[in-house]
């Protein structure tokens, strides 16, 4: 079979996310796009694509936290670069939102995950992303009917861990973060725990502690694929804290969490997180495993070995 000859990408992103989108060009070798993004008066978006884009392969770069915002303006950017001839629009969101919303509590409310990737799989050509929220979902493409790709955060963890924490006990808050926790702690060759944790609103989590008294030479790291208002985490360390263990190291994939939060949880604990939401707790890049994730996914798609599933019924 002939080689396809890729042309260089082109990576745009969305305001804010420059510096990242930046390095992860470097990393791809790819082009920075750019772009003129602007306010009407009236709120409406104005956009402009300043790149010349016909027949090259696009990359979208864009962390999807704060979706409501930045996910209208995606939308725009991705139809006008198929109007304008791209090759193929890919989407890196190293965090992909509404994940989390994947069942239906109470009568009427909209599971917003379905909808939210309807948008995203008719917008794009593949998408990659880091650790998104797999519960009740076993696999993206159950509601993705683009190629998608699952960066894991836990080798990249597993080797921060065993380089810093002495004597480590990896610690999930919850039943769902078992998958993390368990990868890390095989990376890290550290013993783990899992912590039962209920939820009564948005803001109102209560967990409970296994007995921790055989690990009292320890050191407590308490990982969770997401902080958003940092109530699972304030828990867990409320009850750490009467353990025989000793200051806690908190770990997030995703840092969703504000200033308030950020400043209960390190008033009490390290706080580190992955470098995929931009947040001052950055600090466990995951910008090679992008990078290589990206290049198979366009090498895949260039040499036709992949195309977009059917939907699953
Ligand atoms: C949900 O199950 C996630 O894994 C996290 O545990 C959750 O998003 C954390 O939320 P919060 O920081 O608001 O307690």
């Amino acid at each position: 079979m002939a080689e396809v000859i890729m042309q260089q990408p082109i990576v745009f992103t969305l305001p804010d996310e420059t510096e990242q989108a930046s390095r992860f060009a470097q990393a791809i070798d790819a082009k920075l796009g750019e772009l003129e993004l602007r306010q009407f008066p009236d709120g409406e978006s104005y956009l402009r694509v300043l790149t010349e884009v016909s027949e090259r392969p696009v990359i979208i770069f864009c962390n999807l936290n704060n979706p409501d915002t930045k996910t209208l303006r995606l939308l725009f950017l991705a139809a006008t670069l198929r109007e304008l001839g791209a090759a193929s629009i890919g989407l890196i969101a190293p965090y992909l939102a509404y994940m989390r919303q994947d069942a239906r509590f109470k009568s009427g409310e909209c599971i917003s995950s379905r909808p939210y990737a309807d948008l995203i799989s008719n917008a794009f050509d593949y998408l990659i992303t880091v650790d998104p929220h797999l519960h009740r979902y076993h696999a993206l493409e159950e509601i993705y009917t683009l190629p998608c790709d699952i960066v894991h955060a836990a080798d990249a963890i597993g080797r921060w861990v065993c380089a810093t924490i002495e004597k480590p006990l990896l610690i999930g808050p919850d039943q769902e973060s078992e998958q993390w926790v368990r990868n890390v702690s095989k990376a890290a060759g550290a013993p783990y725990q899992i912590l039962s944790k209920t939820r009564y609103g948005d803001r109102d989590v209560k967990v409970s502690l296994p007995d921790l008294e055989p690990f009292a030479q320890f050191t407590p790291v308490v990982l969770d694929d997401i902080i958003s208002s940092g109530q699972t985490m304030l828990e867990t360390l409320t009850h750490l804290r009467s353990s025989p263990l000793s200051r806690p190291c908190v770990i997030a994939i995703h840092a969703l969490f504000d200033d308030i939060a950020w400043q209960a949880l390190s008033e009490q604990a390290e706080v580190v997180s992955c470098e995929t939401v931009r947040h001052p707790s950055n600090t466990i890049t995951l910008m090679p495993e992008l990078a290589t994730a990206t290049t198979a996914m366009i090498n895949r798609l260039s040499n036709g070995t992949d195309t977009k599933p059917s939907p699953i019924g």
